[in-house]
């Protein structure tokens, strides 16, 4: 495929060189068009070296081959990352100031745009307009991620991870990281994602240190499949994964709501949030403060219901495949899997995607490695790598279990005849 990958002048630009290494390699001839200022960051040699293609910025080189025209209406896919607040508002107004803006008149293919910037310009009533027009005009325009930015500063604005980005893009042209795979076409998926945060008081919270990577990437995994998918997060601020409706909770309560509403007429769930066990019995109404002498708290803590074990018991739809998570570190009493294959047969889940985590490994980390375990405890598959690839794995184990189709469909319908 021909792709066009426009990259204006922000500090993400690098994480671009990234994302064009992913596109190559995956076997896509890809011309790199940068605007002038984007040089400031990263510089010609290195996409002309990376994408084996001359690079300009400029409509007046190599005027005999009009290559505004030419570049535009030859691609097949453009992607803008980063797209800067001065892009989306040049691209939304139409300008040709440069190769790049002036490929985008000529685009007719599907065309998305991954925006970074400060919190401050993603959310000025002006770039909202313009992000507002392009996508009116069918352009994709990404949610930025959340987290720390150029500065001292964090907030929505930093350019979503390069693989994610690929994922988006490809996605928009029918291809994902398993071109042709429809075999969860007509299924509702349910995943939820993220790790629940429990009030201790009105600014408090006991949380852990889930992101969310893993269940995003194994929702955008099953919309590449054609499923209809309802992602359930939990505190997580990351970039919606295309393809996905996202309803967003804080607490294990909510959580729980959100997904046993959603399960109804679900095909599978997968548990991938980390779900707090423990809940504060008595959340304070006003900030706790502390007094002179006071040596310690005390925190009185209740168990939250088992979201998973109630799902794997309840069906809440017949045929219904139910997936869980086992996050662990392993001790004294066993190791990871020893642990994970205990809780398989303890959760009554159909599969248990068995994982270390800790330092470095499972949470807020890009790769993950993972042992998916049936309700008995017994291996069904191993993966490890990006957590794309891992969820393409889970995803592999699922479809053997699911019912067939016709007789999915049928539920609750009424007999014919
Ligand atoms: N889970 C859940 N509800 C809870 C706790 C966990 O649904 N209250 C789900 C998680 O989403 C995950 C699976 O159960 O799919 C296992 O979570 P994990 O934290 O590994 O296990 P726990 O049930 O907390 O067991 P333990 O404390 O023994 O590790």
């Amino acid at each position: 495929m021909r792709i066009l990958l426009g990259v204006s002048a922000g500090i993400a630009a690098y994480k671009s060189a990234l994302l064009l290494r992913l596109l190559t390699e995956a076997g896509h001839d890809v011309r790199v068009v940068p605007t002038r200022a984007s040089f400031e960051f990263v510089g010609r040699a290195t996409w002309e070296a990376l994408s084996g293609q001359p690079v300009t910025s400029e409509v007046f080189e190599d005027v005999p081959s009009v290559e505004h025209v030419r570049l535009g209406k030859s691609a097949d896919l453009v992607i803008v990352a980063p797209a800067t607040a001065d892009l989306l508002a040049r691209a939304a107004a139409g300008r040709s100031d440069d190769l790049l803006t002036a490929a985008l008149l000529t685009a007719r293919c599907p065309v998305l745009m991954a925006p970074a910037m400060h919190t401050e310009m993603w959310e000025h009533p002006a770039t909202r307009a313009n992000v507002a027009t392009l996508r009116s005009r069918g352009v994709t325009v990404l949610e930025p991620a959340s987290g720390r930015l150029t500065g001292v500063d964090s907030g929505p604005g930093r350019l979503p991870e390069p693989a994610e980005i690929a994922a988006a893009a490809l996605a928009l042209v029918g291809e994902g990281s398993s071109p042709g795979e429809t075999d969860l076409a007509g299924r509702h998926v349910v995943v939820s994602a993220g790790g629940t945060r429990e009030p201790l008081d009105p600014v408090r919270f006991l949380g852990n240190r889930s992101t969310g990577r893993q269940g995003y990437a194994l929702a955008a995994a099953a919309a590449r499949r054609g499923a209809s998918v309802t992602v359930v997060a939990a505190n997580v601020s990351l970039a919606d994964p295309v393809g996905a409706t996202v309803v967003h909770v804080e607490t294990t309560a909510e959580l729980r709501d959100r997904v046993r509403a959603a399960a109804v007429d679900a095909d599978v769930v997968v548990m991938a949030a980390a779900v707090a066990d423990f809940t504060p019995a008595r959340p304070a109404e006003h900030k706790i403060k502390k007094s002179a002498g006071d040596e310690g708290l005390t925190l009185e803590l209740v168990r939250t219901p088992d979201v998973l074990a109630e799902l794997a018991t309840a069906r809440l739809r017949p045929g219904q495949v139910v997936v869980g998570f086992a996050a662990e570190t392993g001790d004294d009493d066993g190791d990871v899997l020893e642990h994970g294959r205990a809780k398989a047969r303890r959760k009554g889940a159909d599969l248990l995607v068995v994982n270390a985590v800790g330092p470095g490994l499972g949470f807020a980390v890009a790769e993950n490695a993972v042992t998916v375990v049936d309700a008995q405890g017994r291996d069904v598959a191993r993966a490890s790598g990006s957590k794309d690839a891992v969820a393409d794995v889970v995803w592999d184990a699922v479809v053997p279990l699911l019912a067939p189709p016709a007789e999915a469909a049928a539920d609750g319908a009424p007999p014919l005849g």
